[in-house]
């Protein structure tokens, strides 16, 4: 358990379900931010979220200390590398990392010595910190609903966590390879494999996050084909009988989800997936908020209950770097708006002011403002204003 109150004037003691906030007297401890901008649109929509998170850390006399630096693409045209020794080094020193997006068709194609996590500047931060919970969350705000591809009666009160397993499977595996298979030609693959430990220790979070949620898991896998699927199966089971049992569980095959999951999106709470089902589900919910860019992720390497993490977590939107629309001052903000907003929960235990920025994007959609991802013609910026406009109105 984590209780993180020592210089903190607004500490929380959580019980499942239950917050009380203390008022007293004494600073709050500073919360610390390597902020990565990336790629494509990632630099766009980060300097977005840090202009709220500055509004918003000033107003409960949160002192934020922020450092910027390159990521990726943009590290690999100064640096020659995807990620610099030094910028690891700040990056498990510090609270949080706030990160745009990484990647793009000028670098997709660089192939690095060693394994998976070298080919990316944040797959290699993810495997550094050990963030292997990721929460992917997606919600069907009012104001879009007619804005998604469902009819609005389908989608109404759509509210997802998908929570994609982030250190492990396929992603990460050291086997993988192109190499011959004789008169097959060559032969390419990549090691999807499971330590019981590493599903159990993610388990364990997501049953936590249903807790204090609806309380009801669904676990994905293709236990019907794959080995692993089985073990998978078996262990989220075997965890959710002896430590959950307050718990609803339900073991779905993952084609059989993705299906589910376009028909009645609003029956769903938690989804557990492995790293690759994880990453599919956690674009398709985007359908759910109208947009992929109005998902926001934390990526964790322990689950705090109250105060803050003690270890440095990840803040991302789900979205790539939409090469495709960078520099032109139109994408969606809100993913790595509500990412902040889950940093301040998670990273920095003020859970009000997180409940605060989110209340700030519902305000703004209520208002009509929409980029043209859902269909607006409001910019970055417009939208960003209103976010910080209904902030300090609230
Ligand atoms: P993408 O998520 O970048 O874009 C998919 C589609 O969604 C595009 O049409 C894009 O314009 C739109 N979109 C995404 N975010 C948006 C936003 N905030 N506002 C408005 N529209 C938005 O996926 P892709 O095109 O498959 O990949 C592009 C690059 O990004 C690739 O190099 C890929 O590897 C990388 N990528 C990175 C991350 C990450 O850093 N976490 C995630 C996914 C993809
Ligand atoms: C994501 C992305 C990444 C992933 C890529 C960019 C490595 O798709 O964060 O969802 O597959 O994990
Ligand atoms: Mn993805």
């Amino acid at each position: 358990m984590n209780y993180d109150v020592s210089e903190n004037d607004q500490f929380t003691t959580v019980y499942p379900g239950l917050i009380i906030p203390f008022f007293g007297v004494g600073r709050k401890m500073a919360c610390t931010i390597l902020a990565l901008g990336g790629d494509g649109i990632g630099p766009e929509v980060v300097d977005a979220a840090l202009r709220v998170l500055d509004i918003a850390a000033g107003s409960i006399g949160l002192v934020l200390d922020i450092s910027e630096d390159l990521l990726h693409g943009a590290c690999w045209e100064r640096h020659g590398t995807f990620v610099r020794a030094e910028t690891l080094a700040r990056a498990r020193e510090t609270d949080a990392l706030l990160v745009g997006a990484t990647g793009g068709p000028r670098w997709d194609h660089i192939v690095v010595d060693g394994g998976p996590e070298e080919q990316d500047g944040l797959m290699k931060l993810r495997h550094e910190l050990q963030v292997f919970a990721c929460l992917r969350h997606a919600r069907a705000f009012d104001a879009v609903l007619n804005r998604t591809a469902f009819k609005p009666e389908v989608i109404r009160g759509a509210d997802v966590m998908v929570m994609r397993e982030l250190c492990g499977g396929a992603m990460f595996s050291p086997t993988r390879g192109i190499d011959s298979a004789g008169s097959g030609g060559r032969r390419g693959y990549d090691l999807n494999e499971y330590t019981e430990a590493e599903i159990e220790r993610f388990a364990r979070v997501g049953f936590e996050v249903a807790r204090r949620r609806r309380k009801r898991v669904l676990s994905v896998d293709k236990s019907n084909v794959f080995v692993v699927g089985k073990l998978w199966r078996e262990v989220v089971d075997r965890v959710g009988k002896d430590e959950f049992p307050d718990v609803e569980l339900t073991h779905y095959y993952t084609d059989n989800a993705a299906y589910q999951l376009c028909r009645r999106p609003a029956d769903f709470d938690v989804i557990l997936a492995d790293n690759l089902f994880g990453d599919i589900l956690s674009d398709q919910s985007g359908a759910i908020a109208g947009s992929l860019g109005m998902l926001p992720s934390a990526c964790l390497a322990e689950l705090p209950l109250g105060g803050r993490s003690q270890k440095p977590a990840i803040y991302e939107p789900v979205h790539g770097s939409a090469p495709d629309i960078a520099g032109q001052g139109i994408a969606n903000p809100l993913g790595t708006i509500l990412s902040a907003a889950m940093l301040l929960d998670y990273s920095a235990g003020e859970v009000i002011c997180a409940r605060k920025i989110e209340a700030a994007v519902e305000a703004t959609l209520n208002e009509g403002y929409a980029t043209p991802d859902l269909g607006g013609r409001h910019g970055t910026q417009q939208m960003t204003d209103a976010v910080i406009r209904n902030f300090r109105r609230l």
